[in-house]
């Protein structure tokens, strides 16, 4: 498999995302810039934010400041962002994208997500997304923490089918079912927290395998994701981490050690229902984070 940092899938619509890129959740704004900006400098070419991040203006800035320092164009990048809980609906979703592209510094994104999968709202909020996608606003639509039945229910009532679901998806976390599915429908699975938050790093059966490669385990587990075609996303605010997660080019998983970690699926969502608190954001977005409630209903 001949990966490199350029590699990218075709999603359903012909759009071409990139396959590795840098996720920015739980940074500020001045780290995000400064993220951002370490990120393009070192070849990456997918950025993933997300309003509720509360750090789409530092994304922005970063991301101007590295086109410029970098002898790039916008379109030399692929920029994804997401609807945030409170925006859903048709009317405020619309509304309130103008003010997130204005942040973020340009006049379309290459990837807009629903955050969250609000019930009751989804479906408008959903709408909405095919509308700015109609304008020319977002260059692909898709969702994001969606199971199976709301994935189904998109189908059914939508008249664009999502292009991506991102969700959770680390070796402890593989969500089979919902990999499956997307794969039937031509959805393509990215996974967020692909460290699982930096948790599943000290697994000793991974390091075990990274020994083998003379790689680190982070670097193991992004490999992993390229080689099932999964879309990934790691944060990380170091600039070496960042170097070091897009040093997945010189060595490839066996197809025994990517079945081996494949294995390890011990079906473990993270903390995001377990009492995750925003670190303080003076806008209220974290407000809808405290406020989520797991109904049970997210449950395959
Ligand atoms: P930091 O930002 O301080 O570098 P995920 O992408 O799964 O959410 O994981 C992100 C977490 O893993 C962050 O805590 C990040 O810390 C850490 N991390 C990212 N890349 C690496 C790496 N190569 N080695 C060790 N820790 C990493």
């Amino acid at each position: 498999m001949n990966f490199s940092i350029d590699s990218t899938v075709t999603l359903n619509n012909g759009v071409k995302m990139p396959q590795l890129g840098l996720g920015v959740w739980k940074i500020n704004n001045a780290g995000a810039a400064q993220s951002v900006q370490w990120a393009i400098k070192h070849g990456y070419r997918a950025i993933d934010t997300a309003k509720q991040y509360g750090n789409e203006a530092g994304v922005g800035e970063g991301l101007t400041k590295a086109l410029a320092d970098n002898g790039l164009k916008r379109e030399d990048i692929f920029l994804t962002t997401k609807i945030f809980n409170g925006d859903q609906g048709y009317e405020s979703t619309l509304k309130n994208f103008d003010g997130q592209l204005k942040n973020l510094q340009t006049d379309y994104v290459d990837l807009l997500l629903i955050h969250w999968p609000v019930d009751g709202k989804y479906p408008d909020t959903w709408k909405a997304l095919e509308k700015i996608y109609q304008e020319g606003k977002a260059r692909a639509i898709g969702v994001s923490n969606f199971n199976i039945t709301r994935l189904q229910d998109v189908l059914k009532n939508g008249s664009i089918k999502p292009a991506v679901d991102q969700m959770e998806f680390n070796p402890l976390c593989q969500e089979v079912d919902i990999k499956n599915f997307c794969d039937e429908h031509n959805i393509h699975l990215e996974a967020w927290s692909p460290l699982g938050g930096g948790t599943v790093l000290g697994d000793e059966r991974l390091q075990k395998i990274a020994d083998k490669y003379n790689k680190s385990v982070a670097q193991v587990i992004l490999r992993w994701d390229l080689q099932q075609g999964i879309i990934t996303i790691p944060k990380s605010v170091h600039e070496e981490r960042i170097v070091q997660n897009a040093d997945l080019f010189d060595f490839e998983l066996s197809d025994e050690d990517v079945a081996e970690i494949k294995g390890y699926d011990e079906d473990k969502r993270s903390l995001w229902y377990g009492g995750f608190k925003w670190h303080g954001n003076p806008t209220g977005f974290g407000d809808a984070v405290q406020s989520w409630e797991d109904t049970g209903e997210y449950a395959k």
